[in-house]
């Protein structure tokens, strides 16, 4: 059972969306329900489809414990979030190269042949790829999955707030993963909101835009 209301107005999930940081910590996410917004957040585009984003659900006492001294100005958020999503960019996403475009082939989506090439062509790029370029890469996509699943969790009826203000350089020390491969992208905090949160402004979109 869900613990909020679905929404399917793409502008309200859109325009309505606001950075929360408080919310009502009785309020649990099911696993079943988790995996439905991120299953759903990966439909997210990807450099080569690689999807390198990586999530790690910190919703146990004991995973905000270990998450709360690394996160800075953002303890509200640690303390009374349903969950905090950590992001991480897999540095060797291409390990799932075989995987993901065999199982295009399995589906019918891709042919043998336009698959073999596709790889041999990946192996290459990938053993040439620079280390600068495969992190900014995996910072990207992880971005673009980030903004799906903040997106997709106000469709669920649960606010997020995106958080950068984190250690990231212990972060992945200190839940068990190498961290000379999976790169923090960004914490995301998810539950249902305690109250309204605050309204932003944007710039002008012929500030921001040139037209040519
Ligand atoms: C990459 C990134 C990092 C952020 N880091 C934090 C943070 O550490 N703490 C926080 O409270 N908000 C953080 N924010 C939220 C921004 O302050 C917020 O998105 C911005 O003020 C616009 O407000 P809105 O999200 O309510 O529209 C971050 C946002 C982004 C995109």
């Amino acid at each position: 059972m869900s613990n909020t209301t679905k929404n399917n107005d793409f502008q309200e999930i859109l325009v309505g969306r606001r950075s929360i940081r408080k919310y009502d910590s009785s309020v649990k996410i099911s696993k079943e329900e988790m995996t439905e917004m991120i299953e759903d957040a990966t439909r997210a585009p990807s450099s080569v489809n690689m999807q390198p984003w990586r999530f790690l659900v910190i919703e146990s006492e004991e995973g905000k414990a270990t998450l709360a001294p690394l996160a800075r100005f953002n303890q509200l958020q640690v303390e009374t979030s349903s969950a905090m999503i950590a992001v991480f960019g897999d540095l060797n996403s291409f390990e799932n190269g075989e995987a993901i475009y065999s199982k295009a082939v399995e589906l019918g989506y891709m042919p043998t042949e336009v698959k073999e090439k596709q790889m041999a062509a990946l192996t290459n790029y990938y053993a040439n790829l620079s280390p600068e370029v495969n992190k900014e890469t995996v910072l990207i996509d992880g971005g673009l999955v980030s903004m799906q699943f903040m997106l997709t969790a106000r469709a669920h009826g649960y606010d997020t707030c995106p958080i950068g203000g984190f250690e990231k350089d212990q972060i992945a020390e200190a839940f068990g993963m190498d961290k000379e491969r999976y790169v923090p992208v960004m914490l995301i905090s998810i539950g249902k909101a305690d109250g309204a949160g605050y309204q932003s402004v944007r710039l002008p979109v012929e500030t921001i835009t040139e037209w040519k």
